[in-house]
């Protein structure tokens, strides 16, 4: 297949967006009924009101699926347009093959590469997008990024320090180069594994197999968490990331009309936005209604910001995100206008 070379002056960046929220919303109250919490205590510590939850007879190959249709339609591409994909989640259709080939059998692409960013935590998107644009710069590949998380189905719903923070949702999109891209301007990513104890879902690998008195104790959907420490980290990596990808870009942040973090919670956001010194309208946050949906948060953020008209042709959108691992990726964007990519705008 012949397409322009990706230094042919087109910008490389998203040229489709597309996302998938399961119908089921559900309420804080109705959390009431598992745990031994309230309405009160969750919106004043996360800010959450709502989160979906996908339905028994979804997997994360449907919702991936749902989502990437959307973002080929978005960009009015066939799935024969796409040269690769590339799908973070920390909640797999299965431990092995990865779900992006899952994906790539029901999509229609043919036999083209695939894998998954596994394990990357709530970073997962945004890095998944950098590892596309380097693909579409260096081999002029169209690649489908996608952000996918049914983290409701592996949780375990009696722990109440993290089962009320989390909900179901996919986001995906289309990288390559086009004269209407939304342009990636500059990305950065970093990792530090010192601290991959402070969060994670340790249960299922070689360390801890899953074994019966294992499933007995419910140690199989354990999800670890130091709370107050995730916070201090994500605040300060999430905040450091975003300057530096200013840096890169030769920008600073009067330039930047809109930030679009990763929604953890709004304790978390607030405080990065204070750090960062910036006002509430320049910062994007439905953390409200769907709260923390990992690699998915970021996507459905960025689609949502565009298709209420927060975004305007010519804008600075800064992409930041934080995750198990503890990874941290930045990204900076420039919208265009385009005929693909113009509701919301
Ligand atoms: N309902 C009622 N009480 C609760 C609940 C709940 N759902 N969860 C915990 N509590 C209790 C605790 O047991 C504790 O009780 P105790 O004092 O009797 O021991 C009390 O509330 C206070 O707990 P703290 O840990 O002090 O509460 P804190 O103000 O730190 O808030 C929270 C907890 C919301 C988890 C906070 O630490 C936080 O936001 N951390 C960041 C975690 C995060 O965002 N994780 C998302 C995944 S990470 C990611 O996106 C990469």
């Amino acid at each position: 297949m012949h397409r322009p070379a990706p230094l042919d002056g087109q910008p490389i960046g998203l040229l489709g967006l597309g996302i998938y929220l399961p119908d089921r919303v559900m309420t804080n109250d109705e959390w009431a009924e598992y745990v031994d919490t309230s309405d009160e205590w969750i919106v004043a510590r996360t800010g959450i009101h709502t989160r979906r939850i996908a339905a028994d007879d979804e997997s994360t190959a449907d919702l991936a699926l749902a989502a990437a249709g959307a973002a080929l339609a978005d960009g009015g591409f066939e799935p024969a347009d796409i040269d690769e994909i590339v799908l973070a989640t920390d909640t797999p259709e299965v431990f092995a093959p990865d779900t992006a080939a899952y994906v790539q059998a029901r999509l229609g692409v043919g036999q083209i590469p695939c894998y998954d960013l596994a394990g990357s935590g709530c970073a997962g998107f945004v890095l998944a997008l950098d590892v596309a644009r380097s693909r579409a710069l260096a081999d002029g590949r169209r690649v489908l990024v996608i952000g996918v998380e049914l983290i409701t189905r592996l949780m375990n719903w009696k722990d109440r320090n993290t089962c009320v923070l989390f909900g179901d949702a996919a986001g995906a999109a289309v990288v390559g180069s086009g004269a209407g891209a939304i342009e990636i301007l500059a990305a950065t990513a970093g990792t530090d594994g010192t601290r991959s104890d402070i969060l994670g879902l340790e249960t299922g690998g070689t360390r801890q197999p899953v074994t019966m008195e294992r499933v007995r104790q419910g140690l199989h959907k354990n999800l670890v968490m130091d709370g107050r420490e995730v916070f201090r980290e994500a605040v300060r990596r999430m905040s450091e990331a975003s300057l530096r990808v200013l840096v890169k870009a030769g920008v600073s942040m009067d330039d930047v009309a809109l930030v679009v973090p990763h929604q953890a919670n709004l304790r978390i956001l607030n405080a990065v936005a204070a750090r960062l010194g910036l006002s509430e309208e320049r910062v994007f946050i439905n953390v409200q209604q769907y709260g923390n949906t990992g690699s998915a948060s970021v996507p459905v953020a960025l689609w949502e910001a565009r298709d209420q008209g927060r975004i305007k042709p010519g804008d600075l959108v800064l992409l930041t995100a934080f995750g198990a691992g503890f990874h941290w990726a930045a990204m900076l964007l420039r919208f265009q206008e385009s005929p693909g990519m113009d509701s919301g705008c």
